[in-house]
This record gives structure tokens, C-alpha cells and sequence, in this order.
């Protein structure tokens, strides 16, 4: 990856105020591109863009909701009126929820956690892509999970949830490959960000409770899955199309 493989790019990252998505948005910013960012963490959005405009890098934050279609369409329309073309996404927004089997989730969580996770990725994906395409193509990574692939033990919601975030992907790659766009999908395993901080401290030790599994060389880092982002949105991935990149230390090689 060159040190400015991104200049002249235009991206943009949801969740991007917290863990992998502000990682991705260091990243992208340092090789060049010019990234919008949205999350809902108080004072985090506004903290990191001024850290990276003191960097001279070129980065905004936009207090945008996944869950809400409208705001989807404000962060993209924002994103063309500043900078006139969008070229890449990242669609990371998510959250977890307290460990439970699936019958005592309560119908509310479900829905909030389908809202963001899912209905969130389908929401950015909606406004981003007819975006992209005006300007002859782009690359989309969705931020899913190891629980994408199996079943999550205390965990459900999330895990389907993360299901579906990798059938919007492949079914996306397969309705715009032709049209010049490129749609993958990272799956982590644990990651150490303030989501595994909250999860671990929900179970209160008891790791059966953790749906993923840990490797033996302990959780990632948000550093770890944004290069494998990164990756699948430079032009060294150029042909890979659909794919799910598992970034898991080994956690899912058993
Ligand atoms: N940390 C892990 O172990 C792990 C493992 C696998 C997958 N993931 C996935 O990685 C992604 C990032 O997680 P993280 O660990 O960095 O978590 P995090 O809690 O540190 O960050 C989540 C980000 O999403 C934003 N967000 C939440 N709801 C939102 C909404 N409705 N609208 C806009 N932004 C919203 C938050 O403001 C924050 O910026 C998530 O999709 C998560 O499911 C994390």
C-alpha cells in the first residue's frame, strides 16, 4: 500500500468517531483521502476531526444516524456538495447487546440492534452507491463479523444481524459489479475497542458467554482490520468482488 495510494479519493466511514471506524478514518486520512465520518458518541467526532485537521489531514464529521434514511441521504449529499464525488464507504456503524439467550432478548433490543447493524449497512449502501456510480465506480467494505458464518450463543441478535450485513454485501457485488463498483466484507473476531470492553464486562468474566471464541494471541486490534480494509479498497484488490475477509487471529480456523 502506497503512502498516498488515497489521494484525490473521497470516502466515507460510519461509526468512524470509535474503535475500527476511527482507525479506518486515521488511516484513509494518512494515505491521502478525504473522508466524512458520522457516529453517535458525544465530543468524539468533533475531538477526532480537529486532531487530524491540526495533521493537516482532511477529515469531517457529520452527527449522522445509520438508522435513518434521511440522514443517510444527508451524509452522502454533504459528502458530494463538499467534495463533489464520493469513490469509497465503510460501512462499520454497530452495536452489541447484553449477552442472553434468544428467547429473554427482548423484541426491542432485536429491532435496534437489526436497525443499526442491518438496516443501517442497507441505508448507507442505498444513497452511497448511486453516488459512486455517477462518478464511474468506488469500493464499499462492510464491517460484519466471524458471527456472520455460525451461530452466536448468547448472541443472536447480533449475530443475525451480522448475517444479514453479509448477504446485503455479496447480493450488492453481484447487482453493481458491472457498473464499475467493488462490495466486500471484512469479518472480525475480537477486536479490543469499547464494544469488547462493554461485552466483556456484561458476562463478567464468564468467556463461554462470548459468542465468537478468543485465539490464543488475544483480540485484535482496530488497527489489524483496518489494513484489511484498506486492502480491499485499494487497487490491489481490484478484482475481488463479494469476498468476506476473515480478520480473526484464528478465532473461526477451528
Ligand atoms: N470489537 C469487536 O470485537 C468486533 C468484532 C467483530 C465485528 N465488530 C464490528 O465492528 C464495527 C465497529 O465496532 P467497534 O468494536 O469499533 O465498536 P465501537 O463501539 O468502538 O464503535 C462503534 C461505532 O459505531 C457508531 N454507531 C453506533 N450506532 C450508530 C448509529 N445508529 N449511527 C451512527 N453511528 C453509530 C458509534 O458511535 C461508534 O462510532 C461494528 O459493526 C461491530 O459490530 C466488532
Amino acid at each position: 500500500m502506497s503512502g498516498n495510494e488515497f489521494a484525490g479519493k473521497v470516502a466515507i466511514v460510519t461509526g468512524g468517531t470509535s474503535g475500527i471506524g476511527a482507525a479506518v478514518v486515521e488511516a484513509l486520512c494518512e494515505r491521502g483521502a478525504a473522508v466524512v465520518f458520522c457516529g453517535l458518541r458525544d465530543g468524539s467526532g468533533e475531538d477526532l476531526e480537529s486532531i487530524l485537521k491540526a495533521r493537516h489531514l482532511e477529515a469531517r464529521f457529520s452527527h449522522a444516524d445509520v438508522r435513518s434514511d434521511d440522514e443517510m441521504a444527508g451524509l452522502v449529499a454533504g459528502c458530494l456538495r463538499n467534495y463533489g464525488r464520493l469513490d469509497l464507504a465503510v460501512n462499520n456503524a454497530g452495536i452489541s447487546h447484553p449477552a442472553a439467550k434468544l428467547a429473554d432478548i427482548p423484541p426491542e433490543i432485536f429491532r435496534d440492534v437489526m436497525r443499526t447493524n442491518a438496516e443501517g449497512v442497507f441505508l448507507a449502501m442505498r444513497h452511497e452507491i448511486p453516488a459512486m456510480i455517477k462518478g464511474g465506480g468506488g469500493a464499499i467494505v462492510n464491517v460484519a463479523s466471524i458471527l456472520a458464518r455460525r451461530g452466536a450463543p448468547w448472541m443472536a441478535a447480533y449475530g443475525a444481524s451480522k448475517h444479514a450485513v453479509l448477504g446485503l454485501t455479496l447480493s450488492a457485488a453481484r447487482d453493481y459489479a458491472a457498473a464499475g463498483l467493488r462490495v466486500n466484507a471484512v469479518l472480525p473476531g475480537p477486536v479490543a475497542t469499547p464494544m469488547l470492553e462493554q461485552a466483556l464486562f456484561d458476562i463478567a468474566g464468564d468467556e463461554s458467554k462470548y459468542a465468537g471464541g478468543f485465539p490464543p494471541c488475544g483480540p485484535g486490534t482496530p488497527d489489524d482490520v483496518a489494513a484489511a480494509i484498506l486492502f480491499l479498497l485499494g487497487a490491489a484488490a481490484g478484482y475481488i468482488n463479494g469476498a468476506a475477509l476473515v480478520v480473526d487471529g484464528a478465532t473461526s480456523a477451528a
